[in-house]
């Protein structure tokens, strides 16, 4: 048996008249840049996440740097996230020409650490980029108050956490600013790259699609330069079409993420740990084990297709090795890198697939133990 990491064909198959429809229309009516089939999708995603506007663009790293810049971000200015995270968070702060400052993830959630935040903070300091990585909402309270006590602006990575929540609230609408990523494997993903900005400042939104759309106020008006980053219309019809479906797609992610939790329960294997205000949306589904690359290739012989989010954090990637931060400097994200394990995750997921990769995943993990035992002995 074959099991991807996620399979997007399968769900193409659930869904295949209505988008064959949406892709059509969109292309009868020309609406490839702008047009209702964009408008429509804005105002929709910008209703599903409780926000009050949204701006679509071509990409979450788009979306992120257009936050950044729409927010004011920009040269001498330093911008605070984590290490454990796909190198878009980091990458858009310097592309503003700010300078990226890491701080802790929490041992538990892997995810940021509101604790670590104070000491990060200078007179330079000018956001915060909490990172829902997993699917998994970060604390805000304890980051809303560090930043509105600094005023500092919240802008939230919400690339991999489409429809989670935090306290009742939707994730995106929390901090000022919320950016999304519809890449194709995410929650909610669109036919290529594609991205959204949401808010509940009408204002901010309205700069930041400007600044996606050359600056323009009007066809050859331009108020200042901006970037050529639009949501496409044709992209905007597929997620118009697979927004409707989101919620049962998250709900099924919980499911998988309940049979997970159940059968591995005493393997050995660390299981994620949620947040008692959290309500997450299950991205992916990671575990920790011993010998992550032993198991990963272990289960890669049974056709089991795990993967690894994120091996290398981002201050000991070749990349980042002007911020000279040494080895060992964030020693919690250094250990979860090591050992995280990401098992298949996506909605049409069945529970004997399920229960053919925890079955997997135990027999691994106690032939590991076993291994251990051995080198002791002798
Ligand atoms: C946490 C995180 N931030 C930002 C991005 C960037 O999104 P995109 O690939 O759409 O540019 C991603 C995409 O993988 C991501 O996982």
């Amino acid at each position: 048996m074959n099991i991807p990491l996620c399979d997007l064909y399968a769900q193409y198959l659930t869904i295949k008249a209505d988008i064959d429809a949406a892709i059509t229309r969109t292309i009868v009516h020309s609406s490839f840049i702008g047009g209702e089939e964009l408008q429509a999708f804005e105002a929709e995603f910008a209703s599903y996440c409780e926000s009050k506007a949204c701006v679509g663009v071509g990409n979450g790293t788009d979306a992120l740097y257009l936050a950044l810049r729409g927010l004011g971000v920009g040269p001498g200015d330093e911008v605070i996230t984590v290490a454990h995270t796909f190198i878009a968070t980091a990458e858009t702060i310097t592309l503003t020409g700010a300078r990226p400052i890491f701080v802790e993830i929490k041992e538990d959630t892997m995810l940021m650490d509101p604790d670590a935040l104070e000491s990060a903070i200078t007179s330079r300091t000018r956001a915060i980029i909490p990172v829902h990585l997993y699917g998994q909402p970060c604390d805000m309270d304890g980051i809303m108050e560090v930043a509105s006590r600094h005023q500092l602006k919240v802008v939230e990575d919400a690339a991999q956490a489409h429809g989670a929540r935090w306290r009742g609230k939707r994730v995106g609408s929390i901090g000022d600013v919320g950016c999304f990523s519809f890449f194709p494997g995410k929650n909610l993903g669109a036919y290529g790259d594609a991205g959204a900005v949401v808010s509940q400042d009408e204002q901010l939104i309205r700069r930041i699609r400007m600044l996606a759309n050359h600056g323009r106020m009007d066809k050859y008006m331009h108020e200042y330069e901006g970037v050529n980053s639009r949501l496409d219309g044709l992209h905007a019809a597929v997620l118009r079409v697979k927004l409707r479906h989101l919620d049962a797609w998250n709900e099924a992610r919980r499911r998988h993420a309940r049979q997970y939790m159940e059968a591995l329960r005493d393997s050995g294997a660390k299981l994620p740990v949620v947040h008692p205000h959290a309500e997450p949306v299950w991205h992916l589904f990671v575990v920790r084990v011993g010998d992550r690359d032993s198991m990963q290739t272990v289960l890669q012989k049974q056709g089991i297709a795990a993967g690894v989010h994120y091996p290398v954090p981002l201050h000991l990637q070749p990349a980042y090795k002007y911020l000279e931060i040494p080895e060992a400097s964030l020693p919690v994200t250094e250990r979860v890198a090591a050992h995280v394990l990401s098992l298949p995750m996506y909605p049409e997921l069945s529970r004997d697939q399920i229960e053919v990769i925890s079955r997997a995943v135990i027999e691994a993990a106690s032939a590991e133990r076993l291994e251990a035992r051995r080198a002791c002995a002798f």
